[in-house]
């Protein structure tokens, strides 16, 4: 392994916002902080909410910058990427923000029965040859479900056309109530959003600078699947 990837991996051993599970699932047995990420880490009641597959965490960063009332997990398999947000969230002091380094598959293992408040998909993969892998697919919704309190709201932000019209008719397949949905967000964003929110989906990660850059338009959509 490259010698800068290792030196990331010992650097957030050290880092008290970095959470990297290794469960045995044989023994059941259960990730100390699942029902407890405000009661044991944030030290407060208030909302829980999750960017999945959040790479360099530039969004659950920002958004924890503009919310202090909020606390925000970012959650990725890639160490390496996470070291990014976790890095600049010690350096910054920035408390209301950790980061969680799994397989967002086993979101239940880490999450409580309406423990989350809010989820945020950032660019994510638009898997075109495996599209149960697609962050928005059934299964991945139905675990969804299992962690968000009722009325929680899932928010896609994506260059990929694919994704967006797969999520698109999952939606509509499923009875998911769409709030907002716009294929091009930077040239409509909808007029009666509020200006905090606004604000907010200015918020650019590291592939949607690239994308941006390539000349994508870049889709948006808001949620629910209760
Ligand atoms: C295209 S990158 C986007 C990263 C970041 N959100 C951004 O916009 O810059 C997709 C990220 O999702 C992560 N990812 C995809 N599927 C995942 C899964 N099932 N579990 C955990 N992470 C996953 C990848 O590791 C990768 O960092």
């Amino acid at each position: 392994m490259a010698k800068n990837k290792l030196r990331r991996f010992r650097e957030m051993k050290e880092w008290s916002n970095v959470f990297e599970p290794t469960l045995s699932l044989e023994n059941n047995e259960e990730f100390e902080l699942k029902g407890n990420w405000n009661k044991n880490y944030f030290q407060n009641e208030n909302p829980i909410v999750l960017e999945l597959g959040c790479g360099k965490g530039e969004y659950a960063i920002g958004l924890a910058k503009h919310f202090s009332n909020k606390n925000f997990i970012g959650m990725d398999i890639k160490g390496a990427r996470i070291w990014v947000g976790a890095k600049d969230a010690v350096e910054n002091g920035i408390e209301n923000v950790a980061f969680l380094r799994s397989k967002i598959d086993f979101i239940t293992t880490y999450f409580a029965p309406a423990e989350v408040d809010e989820i945020w998909l950032t660019f994510s993969d638009p898997q075109p040859l495996k599209p149960r892998k697609r962050l928005t697919s059934k299964s991945f919704i139905d675990r969804y479900r299992q962690v968000l309190k009722p009325g929680g709201i899932i928010h896609l932000k994506t260059d990929s056309d694919l994704l967006f019209e797969s999520t698109l008719e999952e939606i509509e397949e499923h009875g998911y109530n769409c709030l907002e949905k716009t294929w091009n967000l930077y040239g409509e964003i909808p007029d009666d959003l509020d200006a905090r929110t606004k604000d907010i989906l200015h918020i650019k990660t590291h592939y949607e600078n690239l994308f941006t850059a390539k000349g994508f338009d870049i889709k948006y959509c808001q949620f629910k699947i209760d």
